[in-house]
Formats: structure tokens, sequence, C-alpha cells
């Protein structure tokens, strides 16, 4: 049998073998799934028939983004040229990476934060710089103001921001743009729905400011793989030469009119949400379990050392909850999604037996 051989000029770029890497613990999810903030129920059933319908026949001809983009653009308030969808927001936030950051350049992060910024970052030649926020997890704003530099290239800030749930004010965020205009600033607001506040509306005024939307979360269409990234037109265009025209599949664009055109879903789960959240961190509190308040569809819980078994046994008890622990600032922290009021009922009553194992093996030590 001939033997494998890998020789060096197979080897990828030196970056390539020394980028992050990030595997998602996917795999054996049958259970309530609090671990990704994805929508836990489903999406509109207005999409579920745009699927019913897609013909064979459909499937044979290349994606055609262009129309749906336009729809998307309007129901945004912007331009055509202002929009342009992805495969998912980290597709856009990969292409944007790749379209500006040179060597020698500063991607802007404060942390902790979602990971894929990194992750994306260390596959070009510029540098991340992260600020790390206060023990209060609030956006640390004038630390980032402090830190803008020459070389800031890219600003990235989830809007709410993830692991945490904190979010930063738009004055904030216009003040940053203001402050660094050598570089784009990116507000992902992948959590809007929940948060309810958005810097959308500045797009195309505010020249260095671009923002990115997905449809993983309220919309419940992560499986899809579909987000947006909007910005002014002459950035666009950058983005749109990195970006492959055919990365957002045909049947995502079938049924994303459905989606869009179904607002009063999004509002029923946005509000369903909301609701649980409430009652979630009304539980948490009565444990006396830190947490902090979040502007989004999860809550981060501080559960200390025995951070590794609470995530155990939750889902001993049928409840996927994620640990953030190697997140900078997070050790013994958890992040857990908040479902519907029905789901969550469930996870706090797994919650409390978790707890009060964990606190019985605390005392018996
Ligand atoms: C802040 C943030 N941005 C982007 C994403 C990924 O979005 P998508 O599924 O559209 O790639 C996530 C997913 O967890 C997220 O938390």
């Amino acid at each position: 049998m001939a033997e494998l051989v890998i020789a060096t000029s197979q080897a990828p770029r030196a970056r390539v073998q020394a980028m992050m890497e990030y595997h998602p613990p996917l795999g054996s999810r049958d259970a309530l799934r609090l671990d990704f903030n994805e929508n836990t129920l489903a999406c509109s059933p207005r999409v579920r028939e745009v699927l019913g319908q897609i013909s064979a026949g459909a499937l044979t001809r290349y994606p055609e983004r262009e129309p749906v983009e336009a729809m998307v653009a309007k129901h945004l308030g912007l331009a055509p040229a202002q929009v342009a969808l992805t495969n998912g927001v980290d597709e856009a936030i990969h292409v944007l990476f790749e379209a500006f950051l040179d060597a020698g350049d500063e991607l802007l992060l404060p942390v902790p934060t979602y990971t894929m910024y990194e992750v994306y970052a260390s596959a070009t030649d510029a540098r991340a710089v992260t600020v790390l926020a206060d023990a209060d997890l609030q956006f640390p704003y004038e630390r980032l103001l402090n830190a803008i530099a020459p070389r800031t290239k890219i600003i990235a800030i989830a809007n709410p921001n993830s692991p945490s749930g904190t979010a930063a004010t738009r004055e904030q965020l216009l003040e940053l743009a203001r402050r660094a205009p050598q570089a784009v600033v990116l507000v992902d607001e992948a959590y809007f729905h929940f948060h309810g506040e958005t810097v959308m509306d500045l797009i195309g005024t505010v020249p260095n400011l671009m923002v990115a939307r997905t449809f993983s979360k309220a919309y419940g269409l992560a499986g899809l793989r579909l987000g947006l990234l909007a910005g002014p037109a002459e950035l666009m265009r950058w983005v749109r030469r990195v970006l492959s025209p055919y990365s957002v599949n045909s049947l995502a664009l079938a049924c994303l009119p459905a989606a869009l055109e179904d607002q009063a879903y999004i509002e029923w789960y946005v509000g369903e949400v909301l609701a649980a959240k409430k009652e979630f961190e009304a539980a948490v509190d009565a444990l006396k379990v830190r947490r902090w308040p979040s502007r989004a569809n999860f809550v981060l819980v501080d559960i200390g050392a025995q951070h590794g078994e609470f995530v155990r046994r939750m889902k001993a008890e049928g409840v996927l909850v994620r640990d953030r622990s190697n997140d900078p600032g997070c050790d013994g922290r958890v992040r857990i999604t908040i479902g519907t009021r029905e789901q969550m009922s469930g996870a706090i009553a797994a919650l409390k037996e978790t707890m009060a194992a964990l606190r019985e093996e605390k005392g018996s030590r």
C-alpha cells in the first residue's frame, strides 16, 4: 500500500498553522438546548410552508441573491448597495476581516466577547488588541477609547455582547466611530430583537459604521446559515469583492421573505423569551447565585469552582448549558440560553436540583 507522505510544500500558510482552533460543543444535543443561544422552539410556520414547496428543479439553479438582498434592504430602510446577505454573521465577520485587515493592522475588541472575532483575525496578518471588561462585565468604553491607535483598522463590538449580555449605548458606539475615523466599527447586532436598540438607522450617515444581523437567533434559522452585513456603499463594494456570490444557498434565500414578513411570529417569540427571562432571573436570585443583567436571550451565572460539575449535572437533568470558564475574565461562569416559559420552568427545576446537589457536595467536603 502506498504510504501517505505530507510534503512540507503542502503545509498551509504559517498563519493558518498558528490559527486559533474553535470546536463548538456540538454532538449529542438531544436535550433542552440552552447552550448556543438559538431559538429553542421553531421558526415561523410560514417558513416551514415555503420549505415544503421547494421543487427539485429549483435546486438545480445557482442561488440568486440580489432580489432578496433588495427586499432585505427595503425592510431595513436602506439601499440595496448598503446590504449584503451572508452565510451567517460568521461569514460577514470573516469576509470583512479578509477585506480590511492587513499586516500590522490592529483589530480592537472588548473581551470577553464572541469567539469568532479572534478566530478569523488569527487567519489574517493583523493583531488582535483586547480590552478586558471589569468584573461587572459592562462595556469597557473609556478603556476602548484609550486603546484606539493609528493602526486600529476594525473595532468589533457585539451589542448586546455574548457571553455577558451587557450592552453599549448608541452614544458610546457613535463616539468610538468618531474617534477612530481610520477604522471600520462593526456593531454585531446578533441579539438585536431581544434588546430592541440599534444603530442600523445610522448606516450611510456614519462613514465607518457597519452593522451585522443574524437570522440564527430570534428567527430560529441557525440551520439555514443566514446573516447580513450593512454598511456604506463605498465600504460594501470591497466586502462584495471578497464574498462568494453563492455563499447564501437557495433554500435560505427562498425562506427569507417569509421569515421577514412574519414579524408577528418574531414579536411573539421575543415576548415569550423576555417573560421567561424575568422568571428565570428571579429563580437565580432566589438561589443566591450571582448573575449579570442581560439584554439578550441568555443569562450568565457565576457557579464558581464547581462549574464543570454544574454543566454535567444540568445535562444529566436534560438541560444543556455552556461553560464559559475559558473566556477572559469568566472563570467559573456558565451561560444559559433563555427559551419559552414552559421550557424554562423545566430548566428552573433542573437548576434548583443541581444547585442543591452541588451545595450538599461542597458542604460534605
Ligand atoms: C455575537 C454573535 N455574533 C454572531 C454569531 C453567529 O451568528 P451566525 O449564526 O449568523 O453565524 C453569534 C452566535 O452565537 C453571536 O453570539
